[in-house]
């Protein structure tokens, strides 16, 4: 399965416009590639209570897993930020559980044509992981 870069980021630039931000307005879209070609997107959503907040990453990882998806081979984020949008932590972690094999494409929503690319495993070396 050949990976359409520009189709997986334009997925999540779409679904950055569906973002739930009211308290920070800082929209941020994510998708996901499955190994058979498969797109799965989501977008930041928010609460009054800041800490219950969901990262557009989690919430395409989320739906992708509950629908029954799995074999990431890529993903995409995007926000408005210079150079494009790196994922926090957390979700770094999620991916490395999840999506240890994905490439990860992030873009700015103002440049969707420069775009950084890196891997899961390179931005989150030494995941937690718990071998059964
Ligand atoms: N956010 C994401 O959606 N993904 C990240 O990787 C980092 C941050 C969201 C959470 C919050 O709604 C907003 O960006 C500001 O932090």
């Amino acid at each position: 399965m050949a990976i359409n870069k520009n189709k997986l980021i334009q997925a999540a630039a779409r679904a950055r416009l569906r973002a739930v931000a009211p308290y920070s307005k800082f929209k941020v879209g994510a998708a996901l590639l499955t190994k058979s070609g498969q797109i799965i997107a989501g977008a930041n959503v928010e609460s009054a209570s800041y800490g219950l907040t969901c990262c557009a990453e989690r919430v395409a990882l989320f739906s992708a897993l509950t629908s029954g998806k799995r074999h990431f081979i890529a993903a995409a984020v995007v926000a408005r930020v210079v150079g494009g949008a790196s994922p926090c932590g957390a979700c770094r972690q999620l991916l490395a559980e999840y999506a240890p094999d994905a490439l990860v494409f992030m873009a700015d929503s103002a440049a969707l044509k420069q775009v950084r690319e890196s891997t899961v495993r390179a931005l989150l070396p030494s995941a937690f992981v718990i071998v059964p």
